[in-house]
């Protein structure tokens, strides 16, 4: 086991050295070969429920700007985006119902996050991702704020970058904005946008007000966060 020493005794632990040795290797067979496991009906569900949503907005704002918060735990970072852009409809989705349905304490009631144009989503990204292609939501930006790092290297394709899904993922909206507290985490997606011929930048988190409260934690105990910007509005749209 090596540890990565990112601050202090939360910090990531991992067997990886750099870069997974396989990770070309399974981008590729992904780009490769389509992912078709079929859909979780719950999924679906809560895609029709807020794809009705999203198809209202961009009836009454024919510019309307969509901006995805994929991982989006208790939809802090959804909220804040919702205040930041408020022209735009923020969707913040999360597989975990208790994340979702969680008040953020203090949250609602201060006046500075009382937006309305946010909707949270209980919903499965792996299929939530198809169906924004299918539907072809116009994303703005996407969001991925410190999504399960999955750090043994055997998990490699339970991250974003390793799974069935990338290749749809990269394909939706024209900028994601992916956050970890690992910087190899970063620099494998960095490689797999590469792979699919896209250039993403990274750089340190120096934002005053953390956007969730993953970074919060991270912050409080002295560890670095990173941020990779790809830009994908060039790629397959
Ligand atoms: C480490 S937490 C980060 C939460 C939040 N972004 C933050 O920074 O505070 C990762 C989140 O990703 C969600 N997640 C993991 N896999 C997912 C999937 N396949 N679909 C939707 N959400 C998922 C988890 O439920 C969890 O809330």
């Amino acid at each position: 086991m090596t540890i990565e020493i990112t601050g202090d005794s939360k910090a990531i632990v991992t067997n990886q050295t750099g870069i997974h040795e396989k990770l070309e290797l399974i981008v590729e067979k992904h780009f490769s070969h389509p992912f078709q496991k079929p859909y979780q009906s719950h999924t679906k569900q809560a895609f029709g429920d807020v794809n009705q949503f999203v198809q209202a907005f961009l009836a009454d704002n024919s510019d309307g700007e969509i901006i995805l918060d994929s991982c989006c735990g208790v939809g802090q970072s959804t909220r804040l985006l919702a205040k930041r852009y408020p022209d735009a409809l923020i969707i913040g989705v999360d597989k975990s119902s208790s994340r979702i349905e969680r008040n953020v304490e203090g949250f609602d009631s201060r006046d500075d996050y009382s937006v309305e144009n946010f909707h949270l989503v209980r919903a499965d990204l792996n299929d939530f991702y198809r169906l924004v292609k299918t539907a072809n939501w116009p994303v703005k930006k996407h969001y991925i704020l410190y999504p399960n790092p999955w750090p043994k290297s055997k998990h490699v394709q339970r991250r974003w970058h390793g799974s069935a899904v990338f290749p749809t993922l990269i394909s939706i909206g024209d900028q994601i904005i992916l956050r970890s507290n690992w910087l190899i985490y970063l620099e494998e997606f960095q490689l797999a946008a590469d792979i699919a011929g896209l250039i993403g930048n990274i750089m340190k988190v120096s934002d005053d007000e953390p956007l969730t409260p993953f970074e919060a934690k991270y912050q409080a105990s002295g560890q670095q966060c990173w941020q990779l910007i790809v830009e994908t509005a060039c790629y397959g749209h």
